[in-house]
């Protein structure tokens, strides 16, 4: 994680950079820090805590220099304090450093060079690169050779940019498993994590790969890899504009991106849907697609969110395709040696397209002869770039910590491309219509259900001071009590667990007291009257239930606590309006608590490290 960006130009970077930093926020908010050359020396400011901070210290003009670094931290290695904040000096302080990623052999490497003479000032790993490259420059070699000799010694992932006193107007940036872009600017280049940092300033990137270093001074750009080949660059034109990736009137990005679901489901299905001939088409599959119909088997790997997307595809793909589906772990998959071959289909799915996890099982399962799928929400992004084809959702930029609008365009998807297939396979014609038609009308109940965002703050206020909280749900429900009860915990920082309601009997139901608040989907389908007898079995042990139940269902109020109407629908169709409710009960609780929803405590948006 950790967010990072460099300017090299005609203007003063310092405000460039604050800005770029703020809007790289998400990715890390332990400490942040910018490094620039005041007149012809180096130097850095970092602080703990949030980038205000830092910005309280530069503000009005104190510090003036066309070239800097900047840097906010999300702590892997040291805990969150100014020395082990970024940038990083060496020895003479005339190089400074900074780094998104791991450096796994850290340890030996830091042996060594404390052998040589070297002082740590900092717990990082991060550090030692500093010092390498120092070491290198001392043997003769030339700045960016430094670098490149350094990153062939390191083992793990690495975004970096780097300064050097004696190459002023210069910024060396390089990339392994973490993410980094350039922005081309009119007598000014810079770069960042992501895009978020430089839209205000250029829609022309270049998207840097793995092993790829860059000099990057106003005047250009040079790529060469790190065997020392050139490289050539195609220049991105980007679509997004400041506007997505700013606020818009609400308190919080979270806020906002529940209200945008409706259009960011239409423009997950914009274009896509052929209502007439009951038909889905999905550009990026048309490449592969007889060999993902001829699939023997789906495997969906992702992680938090994103994996409780691929839960719900499991059950679509399987009702609708009746091809054996499994939904792995990324982290879990990726390590097990998992069984594949050339006959099995893998669908990543990740919002952020950079999740260190997903994408080395991507990797590994294109290793092993798989066909492999993305789901992404950022375009351009690692796991997009890497897979054979795949769907972006479209659901725009996603700032919050906690995913919302970036879930139920992952359902989307995972409809699209169910029905995709079934058509293929055997949905009729007029089953294909009639889904479809359901299916168009998913935004406007989205937004019915948003309607009721006084209702579920009303509710929320008699949770705030619960301690733990059980979801419970059954089928395409079970992995929407899973996301309910992930929002929950990460936001508000209340247990919660989430369980398959007839699960709750083999263990849970021990948990249940007047003090346990139970939140029930029970949507009016196959398993209703089970749900029922599930919610029975907790009022007799005085639990406090809060259904979510479909509109006219009115025998349900007579035994719940609290009911939460959605409209009715398709079951595959469900998941995507029961988690609404979850989504906002969960950003009430936590805004009742006072709590910062947007970026939570040790959490970080994108998690681009093991
Ligand atoms: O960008 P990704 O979808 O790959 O991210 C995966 C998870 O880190 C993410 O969904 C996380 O669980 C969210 N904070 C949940 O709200």
């Amino acid at each position: 994680m950790c967010g990072i960006v460099g300017y090299t130009g005609k203007r003063d970077c310092i405000p460039i950079l604050i800005e770029g930093l703020k809007r790289l926020e998400y990715r890390g908010y332990d400490s942040a820090g910018i490094g620039y050359f005041d007149k012809d020396k180096l130097a850095y400011i970092k602080r703990k805590g949030r980038v205000t901070e830092l910005e309280s210290l530069v503000e009005g003009g104190k510090i003036v220099s066309k070239t800097g670094i900047g840097h906010t931290r999300w702590a892997t290695h040291g805990i969150p304090n100014e020395i082990n904040a970024h940038p990083h000096f060496s020895k003479n302080r005339d190089i400074l450093l900074i780094h998104n990623g791991i450096i796994e052999n850290y340890q030996a490497l830091k042996k060594i060079l404390i052998n040589e003479g070297y002082k740590f000032e900092s717990e990082t790993d991060s550090e030692v690169i500093v010092h390498l490259i120092d070491r290198f420059i001392k043997k003769g070699y030339s700045f960016s050779d430094s670098v490149r000799h350094t990153l062939i010694e390191i083992e793990g992932t690495y975004g970096l940019a780097i300064i050097y006193e004696k190459e002023p107007d210069k910024i060396i940036a390089a990339k392994k498993g973490s993410p980094l872009v350039i922005g081309i600017g009119g007598d000014e280049n810079i770069i960042a994590s992501d895009i978020n940092a430089l839209i205000a300033h250029t829609k022309q990137v270049i998207y840097l790969e793995d092993y790829e270093i860059a000099e990057i001074t106003k005047e250009g750009i040079l790529v060469r890899n790190i065997h020392d080949i050139p490289v050539e660059k195609e220049v991105i034109e980007l679509s997004m504009t400041v506007e997505e990736i700013s606020k818009g009137g609400y308190s919080t990005f979270m806020l906002k991106e529940i209200f945008e679901q409706p259009d960011a489901l239409t423009n997950a299905m914009r274009g896509r849907i052929i209502v007439d001939e009951g038909r889905v088409k999905l550009g990026g599959l048309e490449g592969i697609m007889d060999r993902l119909y001829h699939s023997e088997r789906i495997i969906i790997s992702g992680c938090g969110t994103s994996w409780h997307a691929g839960l719900v595809g499991e059950y679509m793909f399987e009702q609708y395709l009746r091809i054996p589906t499994e939904v792995e772990y990324a982290s879990e998959f990726r390590y097990r040696n998992p069984v594949l071959s050339e006959k099995d289909a893998v669908i990543f799915i990740s919002q952020s397209g950079e999740t260190a996890d997903t994408l080395a099982a991507l990797k590994e399962a294109k290793t092993k002869g798989a066909l492999c799928l993305g789901i992404c929400n950022a375009v351009g992004s690692s796991i997009a770039r890497e897979s054979h084809g795949g769907v972006y959702t479209h659901a725009g930029p996603e700032i919050g910590v906690a995913s919302t609008k970036a879930f139920t365009s992952q359902l989307v998807v995972l409809a699209l491309i169910t029905i995709l297939l079934a058509r293929r396979k055997e949905l009729s014609l007029t089953d294909g219509r009639n889904l479809l038609t359901e299916f168009q009308s998913i935004p406007d109940k989205v937004r019915k259900i948003l309607e009721l965002n006084n209702q579920i703050e009303k509710i929320a206020e008699d949770f705030k001071n619960s301690t733990n909280f059980l979801y419970l749900g059954r089928g395409y429900n079970f992995p929407v009590a899973l996301e309910g009860a992930l929002k929950l915990k990460e936001i508000s920082y209340i247990h919660a667990e989430g369980y398959p309601a007839a699960e709750m009997k083999h263990g849970p139901i021990a948990l249940i007291d007047e003090n346990m608040p139970v939140v029930v989907i029970a949507p009016k389908d196959s398993t209703y009257e089970k749900i029922i007898s599930n919610i029975q079995e907790v009022k007799a042990r005085n639990g406090k239930i809060i259904a979510i139940a479909i509109e006219g269902d009115d025998e349900i109020e007579k035994i719940v606590d609290y009911v939460i109407r959605v409209p009715d629908t398709i079951r595959i169709f469900m998941p995507i309006l029961t988690v609404l409710p979850l989504q906002l009960l969960a950003y009430h609780i936590a805004v009742n608590k006072g709590l910062n929803v947007d970026q939570p405590r040790n959490l970080a948006k994108s998690v681009t490290v093991e």
